[in-house]
Formats: structure tokens, C-alpha cells, sequence
């Protein structure tokens, strides 16, 4: 495990960054893994400014996302499709065509996580996975006591993570999803780097927990501890108990 210390959110969504480009430069058709969520916002950002100025070429990336609302469709402005397309997508050169994620539409959800674990198996696995962390230790949707030997799979959302979620349903908890489709763990460790990206006090005990406590199902990202290949690029007050 590495640890990277950032001064602040937009050191962080730099140091970030710089891993993204640096994976996408030394191999320019690379599986690049997504994260949707409010902390790697600055990450994206930070790639469309270097995009934008030359530095750096998505158009042989293939990119497939952690996650997506079960139920709602692509053009439902809360949809991860339409958070990664506003976010990130819509502003570099990303074939469209080598954008995957679940598809929250399809409600056969054996058959959904199916198809995303071979769609996921077929570009050749993912060559680098970007993560967030929950308040309770969540990363994707697995959700304290997720099996860490999970593929794709459905899962129910807990209320904690509908009552953070609701500040994207005009803070209305009754118009958040409470299923989702999600990567699980196994896919997530399988992926050969992962970088895990926190920021703010809010998150500095989940930190501590999960990369210096014991790896638990209870605490979903304390498996991150045994990835070979596992950057935690963390603020000063995300980092502030480690
Ligand atoms: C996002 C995802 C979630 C978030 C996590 C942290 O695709 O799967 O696990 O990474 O909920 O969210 P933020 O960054 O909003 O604190």
C-alpha cells in the first residue's frame, strides 16, 4: 500500500490525476476503471484541463464504471451514465463506443451482472481501478458485510448511503434508488492498480479503519490492504488520523 499525502482537495485531484495520465500515456489503449461520486469530480477536472491542453489522449481508453442505479435510465440526470458523461466524458475524446457501464435499465439483474462481468472479462480487465470510500467503509456499492468474492452483483443500498446519496435527488430521500448494480470486490481486486481517492475530516476515520484496522467484510476497502498494487491519495484532513 502506498500512501500519498496531498495538501488539500485540489493537490489531491492533481496527484490523482497525474497516476491517470501517467497509466493512460505508457499504455494508451488501457481499461481505465471509474468511480462516480463527489470526491473524484476534481480528478476529472483535472484530466479535461490536461486533455484540453494537449497532454493527454483518451481516444483508445476503454473505460468501464463501478456502478449504476438499478432502475433508472441513462438520460435520468442522477444516472452514474449521465454523472461520468456531464463530468467527464462529454469533455475529452473518449469513444464513446469503449464506454461501459451497468445498465440500470435492464431489471433481469442476474443477466445485467452477467453481462457486465463478461463485458468487464472481454476488454481484458482493468488496468487501473479509481475508487472513493463511504463514511461506513463502502467502496463501489458493497456495503459493510459484502462478500469479498463477489462479482457484478445487485445490491439493496443502506440507508446511510441513501441519506448521503440524496444530496444528488434534490436532498429527497423518497427519489433515490434503493438498488444498485455494482463491480464487487473480487472485480475490484482483480483489477492490477487501484487508486482510492478521500478528502475531508468526514472521512479521516473510515481512513484510518479501513487501511490501518483489521481487513474485514465489515469494512469493505480493509481488503485493499492485501492489493499488490494499491495508491491511497488522501488530503491532509482525510489523512489526519494515519
Ligand atoms: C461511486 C461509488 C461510491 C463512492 C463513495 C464515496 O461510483 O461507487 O462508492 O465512491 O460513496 O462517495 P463520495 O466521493 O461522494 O464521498
Amino acid at each position: 500500500m502506498k500512501i500519498i499525502r496531498a495538501k488539500d482537495y485540489k493537490d489531491m485531484s492533481r496527484k490523482a490525476a497525474n497516476i491517470i495520465s501517467a497509466q493512460v500515456i505508457m499504455k494508451p489503449n488501457c481499461v481505465l476503471g471509474l468511480a462516480t461520486g463527489g470526491t473524484p469530480v476534481g480528478t476529472y477536472q483535472q484530466l479535461i484541463d490536461w486533455y484540453n491542453k494537449g497532454d493527454v489522449d483518451f481516444s483508445e481508453v476503454t473505460t468501464v464504471n463501478l456502478d449504476e442505479y438499478r432502475g433508472l435510465p441513462r438520460e435520468n440526470p442522477q444516472s452514474y451514465w449521465s454523472f461520468m458523461h456531464d463530468n467527464f466524458f462529454d469533455h475529452v475524446n473518449i469513444d464513446p463506443a469503449r464506454i461501459n457501464l451497468p445498465d440500470g435499465t435492464n431489471l433481469d439483474a442476474a443477466a445485467e451482472c452477467k453481462r457486465y462481468d463478461e463485458v468487464i472479462h472481454n476488454v481484458g480487465g482493468i488496468d487501473l481501478q479509481l475508487l472513493g470510500i463511504g463514511h461506513d467503509g463502502h467502496i463501489g456499492f458493497n456495503e459493510p458485510g459484502a462478500a469479498f468474492e463477489l462479482g457484478t452483483h445487485c445490491v439493496d443500498l443502506t440507508q446511510e448511503t441513501i441519506e448521503a446519496n440524496k444530496r444528488f435527488f434534490d436532498g429527497n430521500v423518497d427519489l433515490v434508488p434503493k438498488q444498485a448494480y455494482t463491480m464487487g470486490i473480487k472485480t475490484i481486486m482483480q483489477a492490477r492498480k487501484v487508486l482510492l481517492v478521500a478528502n475531508g475530516a468526514g472521512k479521516a476515520e473510515i481512513i484510518k479503519k479501513a487501511f490501518f484496522g483489521p481487513v474485514t467484510p465489515e469494512v469493505p476497502a480493509s481488503i485493499l490492504q492485501m492489493h499488490p498494487d494499491f495508491t491511497l491519495v488522501g488530503d491532509a484532513e482525510a489523512l489526519s488520523l494515519i
